[in-house]
């Protein structure tokens, strides 16, 4: 079935091919174009993807345009970009308490497939998106592509990083964090915030909208299936465990994080699984890519304990940083980790999170507690466990900071000299801190006081990384500026590791 844009409502044709449709409920005459946020696909497997709407006509309006009840929404996906080898199709209800967003589990795809998708309600038809499944773990692959993003501050300035990113060829775009920041708008910005601090449900979602209906965010989300994970600003900057961070009693904090994961989840292309139940949701999760590499997505938020002497930012270690009891995975997942690292047999082992791994002296002997410098013992275990389950080739990639870097880990952490156990890749971020400089007194610091970070720079964009068996790439993909739109985007600079030689080399 082949679907064309009309301007009046299902007609008798239609009617004999959708006959469940026009059963349910006379269809409900949108006010506006309701596909306005567009459409994104995300954690794909092997014979499958989740593909993601939200139907909302009118964004700034107070229930956005639709009425309190649910609305029927087909969805197609074909093997062609013009649409015409439509693979699957169905329809999901669209619900006013996921704020009319939509979650297709699509199964039964081809492994390492490229396939289109839309929506249709009635006679509206939503952008077309494109996605590609996963290869099957048994699979031999040649080179997987990923591009790695965090950090996307409305306020600081324009999405043009992600313009750039759907122009490229990836197999999958990780999210690490900061998808939106939770703070009320300023002025004297690039661009403004809606409304105050996100607190409630409809904050949440608000902010959300405004993100999404950025023109350039939307082709990156049409362009490429996404894996998403959040940090601290999806909720409240700097969060740890059930703390809430900023000193609101326990009662209203556990309802505002509630809040904050459902429309994290109403608006990412997210699985069943991670469906919030109250205030906590599952977001840890492995992605593979047949023989040659395997993404571990973790989540250090949720489950860490309290940030150890934190003063909000750099301090001195104290004696609560070599707590045996302090961890920043949490024990289910750090166990799940340990276990895929040392049970999958390919030749990268990559693992995507938030924070900095690597340790880092902000100034001598100064580290920042949010970072996992504030969590020595577990990153031991972390260290003990690529060194005694021989790890093949482990990668970290990391988001938060807003400065791009490059640093080994050693053997005897910090010291250069001894042999390099893993490498960190750590991205700056699509709009946060503005147009920045390529270095800074603060980078220069870095350099120097920790031998091994390799690169800095305090300018935005992303990571596009480049495995084959030989080889792990990673093109640091720079803009000049982004509090105007429009930067080209260039390689400024890129690191590799080959195989069988750990540490990193400037290519
Ligand atoms: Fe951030």
């Amino acid at each position: 079935m082949t679907w064309q844009r009309r301007s009046f409502l299902l007609s008798s044709v239609s009617a004999l091919a959708c006959p469940n449709i026009l059963r349910a409920r006379p269809l409900f005459r949108f006010p506006d174009y309701p596909f306005r946020l567009g459409v994104a696909s995300g954690d794909p497997s092997p014979d499958g993807v989740v593909l993601w709407t939200r139907l909302i006509p009118s964004p700034f309006d107070e229930f956005y345009g639709m009425k309190n009840e649910a609305v029927e929404v087909e969805w197609q996906i074909a093997s062609d970009e013009a649409m015409t080898k439509i693979i699957a199709a169905g329809s999901q209800l669209a619900e006013p308490v996921k704020a009319h967003s939509v979650h297709v589990e699509v199964f039964g795809l081809r492994p390492h497939t490229f396939y289109w998708y839309r929506f249709r309600v009635g006679s509206e038809i939503s952008p077309k998106g494109r996605t590609r499944t996963l290869p099957l773990p048994e699979m031999s692959v040649d080179t997987v592509r990923l591009g790695v993003v965090s950090c996307q501050k409305y306020e600081d300035g324009f999405f043009t990083g992600f313009r750039h990113l759907a122009d490229e060829d990836m197999d999958l775009i990780l999210h690490l964090g900061d998808y939106i920041y939770e703070k009320g708008g300023k002025f004297n910005k690039p661009r403004t915030h809606r409304g105050k601090t996100c607190r409630t449900i409809e904050d949440y979602r608000n902010r959300y909208t405004q993100y999404k209906m950025d023109d350039d965010l939307q082709a990156a989300h049409a362009s490429h299936p996404w894996a998403v994970s959040f940090d601290d600003h999806e909720f409240v900057n700097d969060y740890a465990g059930a703390d809430e961070g900023n000193g609101d009693p326990q009662d209203k904090l556990t309802a505002r994080r509630s809040a904050a994961y459902q429309a994290y989840y109403e608006h990412m292309p997210l699985r069943r699984f991670c469906i919030p139940v109250r205030h906590s949701m599952r977001l840890y999760r492995r992605f593979r890519f047949g023989n040659l590499l395997s993404v571990n997505v973790l989540d250090t938020r949720q489950y860490r304990t309290e940030q150890p002497c934190y003063n909000g930012k750099q301090t001195a270690r104290c004696e609560e940083v070599f707590n045996k009891e302090a961890t920043i995975l949490g024990k289910n997942q750090e166990r799940w980790l340990f276990k895929n690292l040392t049970e999958d047999k390919v030749r990268w082992n990559a693992i995507a999170q938030q924070v900095i791994v690597a340790p880092r002296q902000l100034r001598e002997n100064m580290y920042s507690m949010d970072k996992w410098d504030g969590y020595e013992v577990a990153r031991q275990r972390l260290f003990h466990t690529l060194r005694v389950g021989k790890v093949l080739n482990p990668i970290i990639l990391s988001g938060d900071n807003h400065r791009h870097s490059a640093a080994d880990i050693n053997m005897r952490p910090g010291d250069p000299d001894t042999p390099v156990l893993a490498s960190e890749f750590i991205g700056g971020s699509i709009t946060s801190r503005g147009d920045g400089f390529s270095m800074t007194e603060y980078g220069q610091r870095i350099l120097n006081l920790n031998p091994h970070f390799k690169y800095f720079c305090d300018q935005r964009g992303y990571m596009r990384c480049i495995i084959t068996a030989k080889k792990w790439q990673t093109d640091y993909r720079i803009m000049d500026y982004v509090e105007r739109a429009g930067s080209p985007i260039e390689t400024r600079v890129s690191y590799a590791i080959e195989h069988g030689h750990a540490g990193l080399t400037k290519l």
